[in-house]
Protein backbone atom coordinates (compact mmCIF):
# COMPACT_ATOMS: atom_id res chain seq x y z
CA UNK A 1 0.00 0.00 0.00
CA UNK A 2 2.75 2.40 1.12
CA UNK A 3 4.39 1.70 -2.15
CA UNK A 4 1.52 2.24 -3.98
CA UNK A 5 0.67 5.89 -2.16
CA UNK A 6 4.36 6.12 -3.43
CA UNK A 7 3.92 5.95 -7.16
CA UNK A 8 0.23 7.29 -6.99
CA UNK A 9 1.81 11.33 -7.85
CA UNK A 10 4.13 9.37 -10.34
CA UNK A 11 1.50 8.07 -11.86
CA UNK A 12 -0.34 10.89 -12.21
CA UNK A 13 1.65 13.14 -13.97
CA UNK A 14 3.24 10.41 -16.19
CA UNK A 15 -0.08 9.09 -17.24
CA UNK A 16 -1.80 12.70 -18.39
CA UNK A 17 1.41 13.51 -20.07
CA UNK A 18 1.51 10.66 -22.20
CA UNK A 19 -2.66 11.23 -23.09
CA UNK A 20 -1.91 14.71 -24.20
CA UNK A 21 1.21 13.30 -26.16
CA UNK A 22 -1.24 10.84 -27.83
CA UNK A 23 -3.91 13.74 -28.17
CA UNK A 24 -1.66 16.62 -29.10
CA UNK A 25 -0.27 16.50 -32.53
CA UNK A 26 2.18 18.59 -34.11
CA UNK A 27 0.79 22.17 -36.21
CA UNK A 28 1.01 21.47 -39.61
CA UNK A 29 2.50 22.73 -42.49
CA UNK A 30 1.13 23.87 -45.99
CA UNK A 31 3.12 23.31 -48.83
CA UNK A 32 5.33 26.45 -50.71
CA UNK A 33 2.43 28.33 -52.50
CA UNK A 34 3.28 30.63 -55.56
CA UNK A 35 0.07 32.67 -56.09
CA UNK A 36 0.80 33.25 -59.79
CA UNK A 37 -0.41 30.11 -60.10
CA UNK A 38 -3.83 30.53 -58.20
CA UNK A 39 -7.27 30.42 -60.12
CA UNK A 40 -7.73 33.50 -58.95
CA UNK A 41 -4.61 34.88 -60.49
CA UNK A 42 -5.13 32.53 -64.23
CA UNK A 43 -8.91 33.15 -64.20
CA UNK A 44 -9.73 36.27 -62.19
CA UNK A 45 -12.95 35.62 -60.93
CA UNK A 46 -14.90 38.23 -59.49
CA UNK A 47 -14.12 39.68 -55.56
CA UNK A 48 -17.36 38.23 -54.38
CA UNK A 49 -16.75 34.89 -56.24
CA UNK A 50 -13.13 34.65 -55.04
CA UNK A 51 -13.91 35.26 -51.37
CA UNK A 52 -16.79 32.55 -51.38
CA UNK A 53 -14.35 30.02 -52.31
CA UNK A 54 -11.31 31.31 -50.47
CA UNK A 55 -13.59 30.97 -47.15
CA UNK A 56 -15.75 27.59 -48.19
CA UNK A 57 -13.70 26.05 -49.88
CA UNK A 58 -9.42 26.97 -49.21
CA UNK A 59 -9.42 25.27 -46.52
CA UNK A 60 -8.94 21.99 -48.28
CA UNK A 61 -8.68 22.64 -51.72
CA UNK A 62 -5.75 25.35 -51.30
CA UNK A 63 -2.05 25.66 -50.11
CA UNK A 64 -3.68 27.73 -47.95
CA UNK A 65 -5.26 26.03 -45.40
CA UNK A 66 -5.97 27.79 -41.98
CA UNK A 67 -5.11 24.78 -39.98
CA UNK A 68 -8.00 25.38 -36.99
CA UNK A 69 -7.59 24.74 -33.16
CA UNK A 70 -9.00 21.42 -33.14
CA UNK A 71 -6.89 20.11 -36.21
CA UNK A 72 -3.95 19.76 -33.20
CA UNK A 73 -6.43 17.46 -31.24
CA UNK A 74 -7.00 14.02 -32.12
CA UNK A 75 -9.20 12.43 -33.69
CA UNK A 76 -10.32 15.61 -35.43
CA UNK A 77 -7.12 16.54 -36.58
CA UNK A 78 -6.39 13.02 -38.21
CA UNK A 79 -10.08 13.60 -40.27
CA UNK A 80 -9.29 16.68 -41.35
CA UNK A 81 -5.92 15.93 -42.24
CA UNK A 82 -7.15 13.32 -44.36
CA UNK A 83 -10.14 15.37 -45.85
CA UNK A 84 -7.24 18.48 -46.81
CA UNK A 85 -4.94 15.95 -48.29
CA UNK A 86 -7.45 14.11 -50.44
CA UNK A 87 -9.25 17.35 -51.13
CA UNK A 88 -6.27 18.83 -52.64
CA UNK A 89 -5.90 15.68 -54.95
CA UNK A 90 -9.49 16.47 -56.06
CA UNK A 91 -8.84 20.10 -56.58
CA UNK A 92 -6.51 22.57 -55.99
CA UNK A 93 -7.22 26.70 -56.65
CA UNK A 94 -3.88 27.29 -55.65
CA UNK A 95 -2.40 24.88 -58.50
CA UNK A 96 -4.41 25.57 -61.78
CA UNK A 97 -4.05 25.35 -65.02
CA UNK A 98 -6.40 25.94 -68.21
CA UNK A 99 -6.21 23.01 -69.35
CA UNK A 100 -8.82 20.31 -70.97
CA UNK A 101 -10.12 18.98 -67.67
CA UNK A 102 -10.76 23.35 -66.17
CA UNK A 103 -14.14 23.53 -67.46
CA UNK A 104 -15.81 20.45 -65.82
CA UNK A 105 -13.72 20.95 -62.81
CA UNK A 106 -15.71 24.77 -62.23
CA UNK A 107 -18.81 22.86 -63.50
CA UNK A 108 -18.42 20.09 -60.88
CA UNK A 109 -17.49 22.69 -58.17
CA UNK A 110 -21.34 24.81 -58.75
CA UNK A 111 -22.52 21.34 -58.59
CA UNK A 112 -20.70 20.11 -55.75
CA UNK A 113 -21.78 23.40 -53.64
CA UNK A 114 -25.35 23.08 -55.30
CA UNK A 115 -26.29 19.90 -54.26
CA UNK A 116 -24.80 20.78 -50.12
CA UNK A 117 -21.97 17.90 -50.89
CA UNK A 118 -19.47 20.43 -50.09
CA UNK A 119 -18.34 21.95 -48.09
CA UNK A 120 -18.55 18.61 -46.20
CA UNK A 121 -20.49 17.99 -43.67
CA UNK A 122 -18.77 17.80 -40.64
CA UNK A 123 -16.68 21.28 -41.84
CA UNK A 124 -20.51 22.92 -41.63
CA UNK A 125 -20.92 21.81 -38.84
CA UNK A 126 -17.36 23.50 -37.42
CA UNK A 127 -17.88 26.24 -39.59
CA UNK A 128 -20.98 27.46 -39.95
CA UNK A 129 -19.83 30.69 -40.85
CA UNK A 130 -17.89 29.16 -44.07
CA UNK A 131 -21.24 27.70 -45.18
CA UNK A 132 -21.84 29.98 -48.98
CA UNK A 133 -25.22 31.62 -48.24
CA UNK A 134 -28.08 31.14 -50.98
CA UNK A 135 -26.60 34.64 -53.01
CA UNK A 136 -23.34 33.46 -52.91
CA UNK A 137 -23.45 29.69 -54.20
CA UNK A 138 -25.94 32.12 -57.10
CA UNK A 139 -23.18 34.16 -57.85
CA UNK A 140 -20.47 31.61 -57.76
CA UNK A 141 -22.69 29.33 -59.97
CA UNK A 142 -23.24 32.20 -62.58
CA UNK A 143 -19.70 32.81 -63.15
CA UNK A 144 -18.36 28.76 -63.45
CA UNK A 145 -21.26 28.19 -66.07
CA UNK A 146 -19.88 31.79 -67.95
CA UNK A 147 -15.91 30.66 -67.37
CA UNK A 148 -17.03 27.07 -67.99
CA UNK A 149 -18.55 28.01 -71.10
CA UNK A 150 -15.32 30.31 -72.59
CA UNK A 151 -12.79 27.74 -71.37
CA UNK A 152 -14.69 24.94 -73.64
CA UNK A 153 -15.18 27.53 -76.39
CA UNK A 154 -11.64 29.16 -76.46
CA UNK A 155 -9.94 27.98 -79.46
CA UNK A 156 -6.50 27.69 -78.04
CA UNK A 157 -5.59 26.01 -74.31
CA UNK A 158 -4.86 29.14 -72.91
CA UNK A 159 -7.86 30.85 -71.56
CA UNK A 160 -8.87 34.28 -72.67
CA UNK A 161 -9.72 37.18 -70.94
CA UNK A 162 -13.68 37.92 -70.78
CA UNK A 163 -14.24 41.26 -73.62
CA UNK A 164 -13.91 44.57 -71.13
CA UNK A 165 -11.19 43.42 -69.06
C1 LIG B 1 -13.35 19.87 -45.05
C2 LIG B 1 -12.68 19.86 -46.32
C3 LIG B 1 -13.41 20.31 -47.55
C4 LIG B 1 -14.01 21.52 -47.79
C5 LIG B 1 -14.11 22.70 -46.86
C6 LIG B 1 -14.46 21.47 -49.16
N1 LIG B 1 -14.16 20.26 -49.71
FE1 LIG B 1 -14.49 19.66 -51.63
N2 LIG B 1 -13.64 17.86 -51.27
C7 LIG B 1 -13.13 17.46 -50.06
C8 LIG B 1 -12.68 16.07 -50.15
C9 LIG B 1 -12.05 15.26 -49.04
C10 LIG B 1 -12.94 15.64 -51.47
C11 LIG B 1 -12.66 14.26 -52.08
C12 LIG B 1 -13.92 13.47 -52.27
C13 LIG B 1 -14.68 13.24 -50.97
O1 LIG B 1 -14.09 12.77 -49.99
O2 LIG B 1 -15.90 13.57 -50.93
C14 LIG B 1 -13.56 16.79 -52.15
C15 LIG B 1 -13.96 16.78 -53.46
C16 LIG B 1 -14.48 17.87 -54.13
C17 LIG B 1 -14.83 17.86 -55.55
C18 LIG B 1 -14.70 16.69 -56.53
C19 LIG B 1 -15.63 15.56 -56.20
C20 LIG B 1 -17.07 15.97 -56.04
O3 LIG B 1 -17.67 15.59 -55.01
O4 LIG B 1 -17.62 16.67 -56.91
C21 LIG B 1 -15.31 19.10 -55.82
C22 LIG B 1 -15.79 19.60 -57.18
C23 LIG B 1 -15.25 19.88 -54.59
N3 LIG B 1 -14.74 19.09 -53.58
C24 LIG B 1 -15.65 21.18 -54.48
C25 LIG B 1 -15.64 21.92 -53.30
C26 LIG B 1 -16.06 23.29 -53.21
C27 LIG B 1 -16.54 24.14 -54.39
C28 LIG B 1 -15.94 23.67 -51.90
C29 LIG B 1 -16.30 24.97 -51.27
C30 LIG B 1 -17.63 25.43 -51.41
C31 LIG B 1 -15.41 22.52 -51.17
N4 LIG B 1 -15.25 21.48 -52.05
C32 LIG B 1 -15.12 22.51 -49.81
C33 LIG B 1 -13.02 18.22 -48.93
C34 LIG B 1 -13.52 19.51 -48.76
Amino acid sequence: MLRMRKQMPILLTVVPVFLLAFLVRAPHVNPPNDPTHSMEAVLQPPPEVAGTLRRACGDCHSNETKWPWYSQVEPLGSILTEDVEKGRRALNFSEWRNDKRAAAVLLAACEAVESGRMPKSGYRTMHPDKTPTGTEVRALCAWTQRTGLQLLTSSSTKHKRPAGD
